[in-house]
């Protein structure tokens, strides 16, 4: 039997689902029952009522973002080592020597973050919602991290002041991008639309025509007349949206940007997984409760 004939097989026995993020390999994104982005995919792992496993193929956080949201079901991540590094650069100890600086300002944390981070902030937020939740706090001024190029965009788009925690965390695929490649890319397409992610720095940004996470980009490719589009996100979106958007043309910004964990769920570790019911993601009740609270204040604030 083929690896997909017997993941799928495994997968109604054990009454599970896959969960895949946009990043993932094209063949992982084949087989997944749902593809999409940290917030659609949290949604969906709430959704999922009558599944008892949850496969996430993804990385760390948004794995442990279903299973605090989902403590009744088995979440498993494909390959341990799925590790997002953004994630890694705000500790505990960071977050607690800020908020000792600024007492009386709200923490924001976007959702690339580990649950014992999560536990110390008052509400999450991801690429797709993060101006939404910033705009309907009650406050001037807000603590945010670990992405700085994240928490300067939201700064701009919401005239507040948004303190970066730690000062410089960033996403070491999307620092990858550079506006002098775009130009040359624009040269050779002139009529592209620019589509970049908010964890690209300020130059890429300025160069941008829609700015958005990566499903927002792909709602954007499909609702736009442009026939071609400059990707500035990790290369494994542009298989679906070459798939959803057969006569249009999509280039990636930097061929080279490309996230190393994202990619370590292959389909032999996706059967593996399932077999074993390995790995499974926990989080301890006591830091899940503080993360999920502010997991639900997001839903609470947004739509997205
Ligand atoms: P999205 O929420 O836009 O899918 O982003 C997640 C992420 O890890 C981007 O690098
Ligand atoms: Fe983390 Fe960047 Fe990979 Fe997203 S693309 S999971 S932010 S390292």
């Amino acid at each position: 039997m083929e690896l997909v004939e017997k993941i799928l097989k495994l997968k109604k026995e054990k009454r599970a689902i896959i969960l895949a993020h946009n990043y993932q390999r094209p063949e992982v994104q084949d087989i997944a029952d749902y593809v999409g982005d940290s917030i659609e995919l949290s949604r969906k792992a709430m959704e999922e009522k009558d599944a008892e496993i949850i496969v996430f193929a993804a990385v760390d956080f948004m794995a442990e973002s279903a299973a605090i949201l989902n403590p009744d079901k088995k979440v498993l991540l494909p390959s341990a080592g799925a590790r997002c590094p953004m994630a890694q650069m705000l500790t505990v100890d960071e977050i607690k020597r800020w908020k000792v600086l600024y007492p009386l300002v709200p923490v924001v944390l976007y959702v690339n973050t580990l649950a014992s981070a999560k536990a110390y902030c008052d509400v999450c937020c991801t690429s797709a919602n993060a101006v939404e939740v910033i705009n309907a706090l009650n406050a001037e001024t807000v603590l945010f991290g670990p992405d700085h190029n994240l928490a300067e965009y939201v700064q701009e788009k919401t005239g507040k002041t948004v303190i970066p925690i730690p000062e410089r965390g960033f996403c070491p695929t999307h620092l990858l991008f550079h506006p002098e490649e775009v130009q040359v890319l624009k040269e050779k397409y002139p009529d592209a639309v620019v589509m970049v992610h908010p964890e690209c720095n300020a130059e890429m940004r300025k160069i941008a025509d829609f700015i958005g996470s990566t499903s927002q980009m792909c709602k954007h490719a499909k609702e736009s007349p442009a026939k071609t589009f400059i990707v500035a996100t990790e290369e494994g979106i542009l298989h679906r949206l070459r798939k959803e958007n057969p006569n249009k043309q999509f280039i990636l910004a930097y061929e080279g940007a490309i996230c190393p964990n994202m990619k370590l769920n292959t389909l032999e570790r996706i059967y593996s997984a399932l077999k074993a019911e390995k790995h499974v993601v926990t989080v301890p009740e006591p830091v899940a409760s503080k993360a999920r609270k502010a997991l639900e204040k997001m839903f609470e604030l947004t739509q997205r």
